[in-house]
């Protein structure tokens, strides 16, 4: 019999209790052992739910028990998270959880503890809830190398940017759903202003580039500053607003690119689809070509999903994943930001300055867009090239400079 504890009793902690119950049997026949739910660890009482018996306050009582192999961390942040896993790692017992901004901060040191102590730390659900990421990244798809990762990384926010799209919904309404709906973060900042899938793309980016990625180094936008107007234009444009996290390989001797900002993506592309509150992911192989994951980027059973697959996967493990892991740093290893080369997009007002005239002497032939209602003194395009984002900055600042308001800013992608 092999013993599981999870820490916290929310909305994945009481996903994994109610997956781990309903499908026990099958769990059990496919870990080959017999499994109990041993211990829920949680700071609040929980009297009348049907595994009152099996709460505890007590971190303690749960690591001195032998009986328990694996804990499912699921409370999120980083104290006293860290602390829990790390003196989990150190007994032997494996730790398995969804807290992706412990990952994306101590990701590479927990793995070390792991190894040291021949158990496992997995994060499946850390990123893209219930869709397979990680194994396939180091596992199914380990003869590539993978040069490059994009993806829509945050529910809450597709879901928020497709309500905004198809139903001209307000965003606090839709965010206020979105928090109904369970997939927000308790903080929904950290959705909103993209700090969710800066974490999420600074795993994919440790684990597919072999060095830690810290989320302070990647370039973060949220979509707080989206409006109907730009989703009006994007349309013109033949494209959505998706929010898109991407990293890519270094070049030899640079550094890697990786970035979380709102982008024109064509509307039939493989991300420019995905919409609600689904996640998709473009996996580049050096010998797949592009792969793409799909499926529900958050709720509470999708996640829970992840998690239980884990605890079956420690289960059977013998000794630590050889594949799971990746170099520690010291952080430093991200491109500028600046040197980053892209097509923009740009919204003005001005009802003086001849703002597609000034455009097209910084920023080169653009692209003019329009939309219903769109009055006399708003100007909206696409340039045609790609542009390093100093030139692009640089352009901005002139235009302001002559008094234009830049109404809007987004990067166009071609995913
Ligand atoms: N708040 C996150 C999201 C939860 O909306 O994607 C899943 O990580």
């Amino acid at each position: 019999m092999i013993n599981i504890a999870v820490l916290g009793y929310g909305t994945v902690g009481s996903g994994v209790v109610e997956v781990f119950f309903k499908n026990r049997e099958s769990l059990q026949k496919k870990a080959g052992q017999e499994l109990d739910l041993k211990y829920i660890l949680d700071v609040r009482d929980f009297p009348d739910s049907p595994f009152a018996d099996r709460f505890t306050k007590d971190f303690n009582k749960i690591l001195d028990d032998d009986s328990v192999k694996v804990v499912a961390e699921v409370i999120g942040g980083i104290e006293p998270s860290y602390g829990f896993t790390k003196a989990c790692l150190e007994r032997g017992k494996s730790v398995v959880t969804s807290n992706k901004e412990l990952v994306a901060q101590r990701g590479a040191e927990l793995l070390a503890v792991a190894r040291e102590h021949h158990c496992n730390y997995l994060f499946e659900a850390s990123v893209g809830g219930g869709i397979p990421i990680i194994r396939p990244l180091h596992m199914c798809l380990a003869a590539n190398q993978i040069d490059e990762i994009a993806g829509i990384l945050n529910g809450t926010t597709n879901f928020i940017l497709t309500k905004m799209i198809r139903e001209n919904m307000a965003f606090d309404e839709a965010l206020a759903l979105a928090q109904k709906l369970g997939y927000a973060e308790r903080n929904p900042a950290a959705d909103v202003e993209g700090h969710d899938a800066c974490r999420k793309i600074c795993i994919l980016a440790s684990l597919s580039f072999g060095e830690h990625v810290f989320p302070k180094d990647v370039y973060t936008e949220g979509i707080t500053k989206i409006t109907l107007e730009d989703v009006a234009y994007a349309q013109d444009f033949g494209s959505v607003i998706k929010l898109i996290g991407r990293c890519k390989r270094a070049g030899d001797g640079g550094k890697i690119t990786a970035m979380v900002a709102p982008a024109f993506i064509h509307h039939e592309s493989q991300l420019g689809t995905v919409d609600d509150v689904f996640n998709g992911i473009l996996v580049r192989g050096d010998a797949t070509g592009d792969v793409v994951f799909y499926g529900k980027g958050a709720g509470k059973l999708p996640t829970a999903s992840a998690v239980v697959g884990d605890i079956i996967e420690c289960v059977k493990a013998t000794d630590t994943s050889p594949s799971l892991r990746w170099n520690p740093s010291e952080g430093g290893n991200v491109a500028d930001r600046a040197d980053n080369v892209t097509r923009v997009y740009l919204r003005c007002r001005s009802d003086e300055v001849k703002v597609l005239e000034v455009a097209r002497k910084l920023l080169g032939e653009v692209q003019v867009l329009s939309r219903p209602g769109q009055p006399a003194d708003e100007f909206a395009f696409v340039t045609e090239q790609a542009l390093p984002e100093r030139t692009i900055d640089a352009a901005v600042e002139k235009l302001t400079g002559m008094g234009v308001e830049v109404l809007g800013k987004i990067r166009v992608l071609d995913y």
